[in-house]
């Protein structure tokens, strides 16, 4: 019997592969030449095994989008109803018809799938590469990433059967030559007095938030509340950490107690591993980025509950790809935390194809239609996006410019000005907001002629808002350290959201949720910053200006107008 079966299988498979498919595959994806930080070393070996993804086309994906616009925009009647687990699912799940032509075109090959996310929109399977080449009509090759002397297996350009292309969002890995996440650079900003210990740079530095900001500056500045939070609120915040960053829960006490003292000594975060993650304490491997995101969000909270969502490098689904393992594991928990802060990225936009980009920012948009506001530091290569990119095409866009993320840039001093590293300027893979249309486009008025060709003008603009990354002062290892850049921006402005959240939902109230539509129609509820610009690309950037500026934003938080804007 068994032998029979697969008889008709093999039949079945050669009638699909030589009838229906073997003539008419089509080029789905193609980059002209290796990206630049990445040099071929040779082709895959056939019997290398290969974890390989597809993204299948959402079932509904209008749907949700037109959902999501009735949930955030402000002028809505249903503003702020967001959606359930359920109800995004339902329209994110692929479809019968394209479940059927992606097992069927795959069982040809003889792989069968697995779906790596509640709604299905995702599968995933092991196979060699012999088989992968066949399967999409390509040679990959060993690709050694320079930075990291890591080898990853990609190729330039693969095809799908015509008719499949409309059931496949994204196969991955293919054209994407994403090196690991790093961080934003936590810019160390005053190196002569790292290592000095508390006790003796408090006797000799006083207290001064143009040159040093400590959170009790951030809650003077912004207005931020310091009212401890009751047990039972139901505000959450998540911060991601990758591998090797290390969140130390003892740098944490220390900071706490110096810092914020007025709170409970034993305030911390909880953290949740994926893809072999292992947050070590140990303070000599306590990483910059990780305290610094840990400390200015549990620092500022109150005692909302901070979970440090650490993301390890090798996972069994493939290399470095714990980014699109982060967000489907929040898409897939019940109650995923309400405020969603990272500050690593990938040099730029183009590290990533187009179609995978689209397929994660599809992700971050499920996220954004339960109520999570989902937030990322912009960048600190000023309009080169990070330090050291080159400028060949223009100023390259950061990572990611998804429109359903909030893009949190950098300020500095008191008062703030815009922070001269901040990556701020316009996508080449998505357009601009409607949302941000009126904003952008008096930004753009004003610039006339500066910078045309540069930028692309009908391109999703950002940063959206932005935050104190001049001098943060952090413990690390015990002892104090000072840092910079954007990295401390997105989680002190995800802190003002967590805490907006917690009053919102105390009152009985929807919390902010996808946040953009509603930041662009309040100007009044951020301090505009006008002065500072953002050079790069051997040119002095953009420059802040009244309103929306691709340098801060619609500027930094003004907690008080922000809770009266969002209906406290
Ligand atoms: C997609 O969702 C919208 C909004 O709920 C609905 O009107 C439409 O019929 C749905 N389309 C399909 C193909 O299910
Ligand atoms: C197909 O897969 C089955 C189960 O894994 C395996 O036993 C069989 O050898 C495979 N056949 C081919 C032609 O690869
Ligand atoms: C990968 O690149 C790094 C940096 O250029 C180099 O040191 C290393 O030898 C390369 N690895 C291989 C296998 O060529
Ligand atoms: C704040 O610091 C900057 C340099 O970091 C300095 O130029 C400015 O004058 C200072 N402002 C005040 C009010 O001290
Ligand atoms: C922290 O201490 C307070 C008492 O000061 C106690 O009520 C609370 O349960 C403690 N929390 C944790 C997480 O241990
Ligand atoms: C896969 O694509 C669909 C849309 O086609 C999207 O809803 C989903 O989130 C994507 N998954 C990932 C991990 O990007
Ligand atoms: C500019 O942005 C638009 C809108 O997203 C896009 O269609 C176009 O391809 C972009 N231009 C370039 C040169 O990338």
């Amino acid at each position: 019997m068994l032998s029979q079966l697969s008889v008709k299988r093999v039949f079945a498979s050669f009638l699909l592969s030589s009838t229906v498919w073997a003539s008419t595959y089509i080029v789905h994806e193609k980059r002209e030449s290796t990206p630049s930080g990445f040099t071929l070393l040779s082709s895959a070996p056939d019997d290398q095994m290969i974890d390989m993804r597809i993204n299948l086309s959402m079932g509904n994906r209008s749907g949700l989008e037109a959902a999501l616009e009735k949930a955030s925009s402000p002028t809505s009647p249903t503003f702020r109803e967001w959606l359930t687990k359920e109800q995004v699912e339902n329209f994110a799940a692929p479809n019968t018809e394209t479940k059927e032509a992606v097992a069927e075109w795959l069982a040809t090959f003889n792989i069968t799938s697995t779906p790596a996310t509640p709604a299905g929109d995702w599968i995933k399977f092991t196979i060699p590469v012999g088989t992968a080449n066949r399967l999409l009509k390509t040679q990959f090759g060993i690709y050694n990433h320079t930075d990291s002397g890591r080898a990853y297996v990609r190729t330039t350009e693969y095809s799908i059967p015509s008719d499949l292309q409309a059931h496949v969002k994204a196969v991955h890995p293919t054209t994407s030559f994403n090196g690991p996440l790093k961080q934003r650079s936590p810019i160390t900003a005053v190196s002569v007095v790292k290592s000095t210990s508390l006790v003796e740079r408090r006797a000799t530095v006083p207290a001064d938030c143009n040159s040093t900001i400590i959170p009790s500056c951030l809650q003077d500045l912004y207005g931020i509340p310091t009212t401890l939070i009751k047990s039972s609120t139901k505000s959450k915040i998540g911060v991601a950490g990758y591998t090797p960053q290390n969140a130390d829960a003892a740098d944490l006490a220390t900071f706490l107690k110096e810092f914020r003292p007025d709170l409970p000594s034993n305030l911390t975060f909880t953290t949740e591993l994926y893809d072999g993650a292992t947050n070590i304490q140990d303070g000599t491997q306590a990483g910059l980025e990780a305290n610094l995101d840990t400390q200015y969000t549990v620092g500022l909270v109150n005692g909302i509950p901070t979970i440090f969502e650490d993301i390890g490098y090798t996972t069994k689904d493939g290399p470095d790809d714990g980014y699109l393992d982060s967000i489907n594991y929040l898409i897939s928990q019940e109650s995923p935390p309400l405020v969603f802060s990272t500050s690593y990225g990938f040099a730029d936009e183009s590290a990533l194809s187009l179609s995978l980009t689209e397929a994660y920012c599809d992700a971050i948009m499920q996220l954004a239609s339960r109520g999570v506001s989902v937030t990322f530091a912009s960048g600190d290569g000023g309009v080169a996006s990070s330090p050291g990119l080159s400028c060949e095409d223009g100023f390259p866009p950061t990572w990611p410019t998804c429109p359903y993320a909030t893009l949190v840039g950098a300020t500095q001093n008191v008062p703030e000005i815009g922070a001269s590293l901040t990556a701020g300027g316009f996508s080449n893979y998505f357009p601009q907001q409607s949302w941000q249309a009126d904003a952008v486009n008096a930004y753009i008025n004003k610039l006339g002629d500066t910078y045309a060709g540069l930028y692309n003008a009908s391109g999703r603009a950002y940063p959206d808002v932005s935050a104190q990354g001049g001098t943060l002062e952090i413990i690390i290892n015990g002892h104090s350290d000072y840092v910079g850049g954007t990295s401390c921006s997105s989680p002190i402005f995800s802190s003002v959201i967590a805490l907006l959240n917690d009053e919102l939902m105390s009152a009985g109230k929807s919390p902010l949720g996808f946040l953009n539509p509603w930041l662009y129609a309040n100007p009044q509820a951020f301090n505009d910053i006008t002065i500072g610009n953002n050079p790069g690309c051997g040119t002095e950037g953009f420059s802040a200006s009244e309103g929306w500026d691709p340098v801060t934003g619609m500027g930094s938080p003004n907690y008080a107008a922000m809770r009266t804007a969002a209906g406290l």
